[in-house]
């Protein structure tokens, strides 16, 4: 199948047309890019933070709620953002709202398409600096009433797909030497609610895929962080592959999309493995002695390492 894709760069307006075999981009003549480390991500188990102006960064999910808000703010820092969703309309008008983006129609379930959206990307820009794993939905069933089939479903696209993507972004990401990945969880995977298990594991397991790639990507150069939104508004409510929010029973404040989008590019830009959306964005530490650290997982100690070094 072909995927018009559209490229917008200041006043320039490209039409690249894909067949099902897009260029392949020659990593030895990637442009290369200006990644800084700061002094605290340096500190932080060699992971990476990037610099975003010329960042070229792929957002899946781009067409509506947390992850259209992530591109915007991106897009605002200088970025050139790689727009991912099946909706295409949406994509193209937000892509020529922004100063450089490309809409690349992608559904991150179906064979092929993040293997094109990642070939996309270099054709246009040659490079792979950002991947913004924000597509995902809700299951809030009692798990009772869960369907085997709906929960297969929420899988491959909460945890499937942000893994195939984290796989298929990385050759890229290790041959430049960086790169960041941020995978949106949700603080649903800290605490135990009922009528979300469903949901909720889906987020906990790709919690620990993302907690494990960064300590396997460290050394390429490559930092991978998790972004914890609590209830925002955005479409996702509506949109529920099965059962209902009962957030509002609970009185949980919503918090406004762009929230959730200046909590991941904190995470971009400092390179920070767990960052919970507020005002300002928190960076949370496994084990820390507070509410939130408490909850997440510790690193296995090192082989040789004291039994209680944690490195996150
Ligand atoms: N809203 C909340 O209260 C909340 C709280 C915690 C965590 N989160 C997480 O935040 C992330 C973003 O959610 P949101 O609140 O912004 O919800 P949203 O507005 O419903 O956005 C979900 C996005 O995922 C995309 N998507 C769904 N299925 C897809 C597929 N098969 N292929 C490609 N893209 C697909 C949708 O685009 P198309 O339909 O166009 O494909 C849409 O852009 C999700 O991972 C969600 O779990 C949300």
């Amino acid at each position: 199948m072909d995927v018009t894709v559209r490229a917008t760069s200041g006043a320039l307006r490209v039409l690249i047309r894909c067949a099902g075999t897009a260029p392949r981009v020659d990593s030895s003549e990637m442009p290369t890019h200006p990644v800084r480390l700061s002094a605290r991500a340096c500190e932080t188990a060699g992971m990476s933070a990037l610099r975003l102006t010329d960042a070229v960064c792929i957002v899946t999910g781009a067409s509506s709620g947390i992850g259209a808000a992530t591109a915007r703010r991106l897009g605002e820092a200088g970025a050139i953002v790689v727009l991912a969703a099946r909706r295409a309309e949406r994509l193209e008008r937000l892509a020529a709202e922004l100063p450089r983006a490309l809409a690349v129609p992608t559904d991150l379930t179906a064979p092929g398409h993040l293997e094109r959206l990642v070939e996309a990307t270099l054709a246009a820009y040659g490079r792979i600096d950002v991947l913004v794993n924000d597509a995902g939905q809700g299951l809030h069933v009692p798990l009772l009433e869960l369907d085997p089939q709906d929960l297969r479903a929420v899988y491959e696209l909460n945890v499937v797909a942000p893994l195939r993507a984290m796989q298929c972004v990385f050759p890229t990401m290790r041959t430049q030497g960086a790169g960041a990945i941020v995978n949106v969880s949700s603080a649903t995977s800290l605490r135990v609610f009922p009528g979300l298990g469903g949901y909720s594991s889906t987020k906990a397991a790709l919690n620990m895929l993302a907690q494990v790639a960064r300590l396997e990507f460290a050394e390429a150069g490559v930092g991978v962080s998790l972004v914890y939104p609590s209830v925002t508004a955005t479409e996702f409510h509506q949109r529920l592959r099965a059962g209902s929010f009962a957030g509002g029973a609970h009185h949980i404040p919503v918090d406004p999309p762009e929230l959730a989008a200046r909590a991941i590019v904190f995470a971009i830009t400092s390179g920070e493995a767990h960052v919970l959306v507020g005002d300002p964005p928190r960076a949370i530490t496994p084990g820390a002695d507070d509410a939130w650290g408490a909850l997440l997982a510790r690193q296995a100690p090192r082989p040789g390492a004291g039994s209680g070094e944690t490195v996150m």
